[in-house]
């Protein structure tokens, strides 16, 4: 038995939105709006959670998984008759339903957690979260007598002129005491302007019984702003990020144009790192402390250790040690693991490799699937041959060996430990410790020959 049942309506077409994909699926700071109202009811202690599917039940199912149960809405009759479809999950239980709707992505748990606790010492049977809203328009007004008090909710488009003047708006957030709930719903009719069941009209209903029903609202209208559009979705995405950006500037990162910065809830930087404009970082990414990241960084799922420096590089799902010096114009991809003090120069790519501490890449060199050193140093345009047309295969290369500029080391091979390859090498069998491995053809000088071919 549940206290707190979340509810989460997410059966919506989300017509507004004019996409293939469920509206609760379009993402915001990197995560579909439905996780994000999933954690916030984790957050304010739900200890059952359904999720309400319908339009492409399918996929939010899928994306649903473990971590919440789903009732399907075959039909979206209303917001009521979504609501309604939770029943069978929820027979016999007494407690809160706390409803949410998958729309509502900026909320947090802490105010929820707040307007619960309000509802249960008002006593109400229904208590809805409202909002003065800026600019009110589309959603449901909230209609309150001469001495305050909360005696129902009006639809934009069942509103008459007078009633679209009120700002105070339905944030679509309710507290509802069980069984009361489905007793409520059974009572709804469709009789309005959009022929649905709305869950707005349990509040009336409500009422109609000798049961209170209380508005208790809350400050923020950012936290409880609904998406039904992608210029809304693209206004909370600017809000959320903000957030994000404020916290981290409050725990001592610098973010030098947050205008241009984008960073992911699940993101974390150490005190005195810089983060420079035009920059994204994503996914799990951990940055330590005292590191200059960007201009021009995207991160995804990276996580780098404290004093290094990198500009303009793509990275996703690698490691990058302390005091590396990266940039610009790098790709690393994932399984790359750059250890301490290595340098990265221009345009080099790395893939599922590791570079040993103090190594230097300093200029366009491709290293896939290579175990390098330390103090291993890789002249300009050296290669890893490391696909053979079928199988790929790995490099080795040992601590401290050299190797010389426009070089292919094809894999499988090892570069033995303080050993020199010449420039211009094709390697092809494996180099012995402290050896000169010269691979290419030899020069010949042919005197007189421009000469005389000038001449002819
Ligand atoms: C709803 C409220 C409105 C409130 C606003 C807050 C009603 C009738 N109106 O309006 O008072 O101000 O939210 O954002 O409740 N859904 C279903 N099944 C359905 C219909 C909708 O699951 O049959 C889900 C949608 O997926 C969505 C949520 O319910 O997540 C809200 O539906 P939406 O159509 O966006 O309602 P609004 O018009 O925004
Ligand atoms: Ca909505």
């Amino acid at each position: 038995m549940s206290e707190l049942a979340a509810i989460i309506l997410a059966a919506g077409k989300g017509t507004r939105m004019k996409s293939k994909l469920p509206k609760v699926l379009h993402k915001l700071s990197g995560r579909p709006m439905l996780e994000h109202v999933i954690d916030a009811a984790d957050e304010a202690g739900a200890d059952d959670k359904i999720v309400i599917v319908g339009f492409g039940s399918e996929k939010v199912t899928d994306f649903v998984g473990g971590r919440a149960r789903v009732a399907i809405q075959k039909e979206q009759l209303g917001t009521g008759h979504a609501v309604l479809q939770a029943e069978d999950l929820l027979a016999g239980q007494s407690g809160t339903a706390l409803i949410l709707c998958g729309d509502t992505p900026l909320l947090e748990g802490a105010e929820l957690k707040k307007f619960y606790e309000t509802h249960l010492q008002s006593g109400a049977g229904v208590s809805v979260l409202t909002a003065d809203a800026p600019d009110p328009f589309g959603y449901g007004r909230i209609l309150r007598d001469t001495a305050g008090r909360v005696t129902g909710i009006v639809e934009e488009k069942d509103a008459t002129p007078e009633q679209r003047q009120i700002h105070e708006i339905n944030t679509g957030i309710y507290c509802v005491e069980m069984p009361l709930l489905f007793d409520l719903l059974k009572h709804l009719s469709n009789q309005n302007a959009q022929h649905e069941y709305y869950l707005t009209d349990i509040l009336s209903e409500c009422l109609s019984r000798g049961r209170a029903v209380a508005g208790i609202k809350t400050k923020d209208f950012d936290m409880v702003m609904g998406v039904n559009s992608r210029r809304h979705l693209a206004a909370a995405q600017h809000i959320m990020n903000e957030r994000i950006l404020g916290r981290l500037m409050d725990e001592g990162v610098t973010i030098v144009d947050p205008a241009s910065t984008f960073i992911e809830k699940g993101v974390r930087i150490g005190r005195d790192t810089i983060i420079q404009p035009f920059t994204m970082l994503e996914g799990d990414t951990v940055i330590g402390e005292d590191c200059e990241i960007g201009p021009q960084v995207r991160f995804s799922n990276v996580k780098v250790g404290d004093g290094t420096h990198i500009q303009f590089v793509y990275a996703h799902d690698a490691a990058v040690g302390s005091h590396v010096q990266m940039g610009p114009y790098d790709h690393l991809r994932p399984n790359t693991v750059i250890h301490d003090g290595v340098k990265v120069g221009n345009f080099v790519e790395v893939k599922n490799s590791s570079v040993g501490a103090g190594t230097k890449l300093p200029h366009l060199q491709y290293i896939g699937d290579s175990d390098i050193g330390s103090g291993v140093n890789m002249g300009c345009g050296t290669i890893t041959v490391n696909y053979d047309g079928k199988t790929k295969h790995r490099t080795t290369i040992e601590d401290n060996a050299f190797v010389g500029c426009n070089s292919n080391l094809v894999a499988p091979v090892t570069i033995g430990r303080g050993s020199y390859v010449a420039a211009g090498s094709t390697i092809t069998k494996d180099v012995p410790e402290d050896a000169l491995a010269v691979g290419r053809s030899k020069q010949i000088n042919l005197p007189g020959w421009a000469r005389k071919h000038r001449e002819e």
